[in-house]
């Protein structure tokens, strides 16, 4: 008999921590949804490519690379001066443009271009692009992103795009 009342108060026992454990987890669960819905909604938004005037025709010299700014395509409220980004934009002839990220692929510092070496600089590590873009020393994984460029009623336009930094972790 005394055998008997022992294991009903193991089960009961055994009952209460099993049911206290799940209502921990759902406890936990519904907590922690709304929580991991907050810090994933950005990564899961769909960011808008927009077309930027970025200048007029005669605002760039055929032969030069110049430092263009703009606002980025999806600002969020709180993004203060993150919502302005830049972007270097060479005009080869009367309407060839092309137009480089400025942020190196190796880990997102912002490159110069130098005229005189004709080549793109980064300060962080002593990454170098070629005229093109392409790697030409340095620790970038990759070329530097372009973005696409038209001229529209003598405006230059640029598609802006997210910062693509392509290798975050090296
Ligand atoms: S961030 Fe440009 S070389 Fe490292």
């Amino acid at each position: 008999m005394k055998q008997r009342e022992t294991g009903t108060e193991e089960d009961r026992r055994r009952f209460l921590m099993k049911l206290s454990l799940g209502l921990g987890g759902l406890a936990a669960a519904a907590a922690g949804i709304p929580v991991l819905g907050a810090l994933l909604a950005p990564l899961l938004e769909k960011t808008g490519q927009t077309w930027r005037t970025v200048g007029t025709l005669r605002d760039f010299e055929i032969g030069t690379t110049s430092l263009i700014k703009y606002e980025n395509p999806n600002p969020q409220a709180w993004a203060g001066v993150t919502a302005h980004s830049a972007a270097w934009l060479r005009r080869d002839s009367e309407k060839e443009f092309l137009a480089f990220s400025v942020n190196c692929t190796h880990l997102g510092c912002p490159v110069r271009w130098e005229q005189k070496a004709d080549l793109f600089m980064c300060p962080c590590h002593g990454g170098v692009y070629y005229r093109d873009g392409t790697v030409a020393a340095g620790p970038p994984p990759n070329s530097l992103p372009q973005y696409a460029v038209r001229v529209k009623s003598g405006q230059v336009q640029i598609r802006t795009a997210p910062i693509p930094i392509t290798n975050i972790t090296a």
